[in-house]
């Protein structure tokens, strides 16, 4: 074989040479950068070789030398960097070990987006216990002695004190709003409530609701309007119509719920919407001027609206998750799917 085919040749093997070990490195050295090693016996070889030929080879094997000695160097470095124990087991070989970081449960998706989109509205986020009081779940806002929310079917109750509960609703945090502050007050009130439902699809023994309350001088059932009309168009786009029924809360009056165009089937019906084309968002209305009064507000001098959504059924309809379940399974296979789409 010529000399310069040999030359190729051990360039090749020596850097395919795969090395991972204290042992393998040293004997890569003996092999290649020994005095009896390869290259030695090349540049041997190169004595005896023809004149005009032994410049352009001298180059070439220079080169592959500095090249096995830039390899030994950078190996060795590698290694002594582990301690010996380990590098006998380190395989380089071996596919890389992805640095994956995880990424947030659909439904803060949802909430950071809801509360970005109404912190750009003037709105400011509150927060409350989730272990309340009657008074602050129900009486404050109007609920009278009877009402079959107040039952134990509906509301989880603390045995040892039946006047606490697991909170139904968000709510609780306007009337501790109301209490400690006075009007202009303009919060939206993210969190985790409580019922005493079956788990299936549809339902579960708890879910997170939005509410959100504007109090002030001269708010009326218009500003209510144009705030959420606002809120579904910046979340779901400007095709986005929304319409007001008239409904019944007891903190409320007048009350309406909201739906928006059903999204999965764009107002054609479907299944989700029960072919009505339209899907219930949240529910709504001018705060009662008892639940002012509760607070220590007067209602002649301000006036409010309120709102409450489910965070739930918002990422429903952004992502098409059908089952209430999957979102506290905690499969990674449903979590990994959900990218943030800030
Ligand atoms: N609290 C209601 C519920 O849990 C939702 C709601 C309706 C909140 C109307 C409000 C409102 O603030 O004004 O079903």
């Amino acid at each position: 074989m010529m000399l310069l085919e040999r030359v190729t040749e051990l360039r090749e093997k020596v850097e395919k040479e795969v090395i991972t070990t204290v042992d393998a490195l040293e004997i890569f050295r003996i092999k290649y950068l020994s005095k009896k090693g390869e290259l030695s016996a090349l540049f041997e070889d190169l004595k005896v070789a023809a004149k005009e030929e032994k410049r352009e080879l001298g180059k070439t094997l220079n080169d592959l030398k500095q090249l096995a000695e830039a390899k030994f160097k950078e190996l060795s470095e590698s290694i002594e960097s582990l301690s010996t124990k380990d590098s006998n087991q380190l395989d380089l070989s071996l596919p890389p070990v992805s640095n994956t970081t995880g990424n947030l449960h659909p439904l803060n998706l949802t909430r950071y987006k809801i509360i970005e989109i109404f912190e750009r509205l003037g709105f400011s986020v509150a927060d409350g216990p989730e272990i309340e009081d009657d008074w602050h779940n129900f009486s404050a806002l109007n609920f009278p002695e009877n009402h079959p929310a107040r039952e134990m079917q509906d509301t989880f109750f603390v045995d040892r004190n039946p006047d606490f509960l697991l909170r139904t609703h968000t709510s609780n945090v306007q009337i501790r709003l109301m209490e400690k502050q006075t009007p202009p007050i303009r919060s939206i009130m993210p969190g985790r409530v409580y019922r005493n439902e079956a788990i299936s699809a549809r339902a579960h023994c708890f879910f997170h609701q939005i509410e959100g309350l504007y109090v002030d001088k001269n708010v009326g059932f218009a500003d209510l309007k144009q705030t959420l009309f606002q809120f579904a168009k910046e979340l779901y786009g400007k095709d986005i119509e929304i319409r007001f029924r008239p409904s019944f809360f007891p903190f409320t009056e007048p009350s309406a719920e909201i739906d928006i165009t059903c999204l999965i089937c764009h107002g054609k019906g479907c299944n989700v919407c029960k072919y009505s084309g339209w899907v219930e968002i949240a529910g709504s209305g001018m705060v009662h001027p008892n639940v002012l009064k509760n607070c220590g507000i007067d209602p002649e001098e301000y006036t409010g609206f309120a709102f409450g959504m489910g965070v739930e059924r918002v990422t429903q309809l952004r992502y098409g998750v059908n089952d209430l379940r999957l979102y506290s399974e905690n499969d990674v296979r449903f979590l990994k799917q959900f990218k943030a789409v800030f």
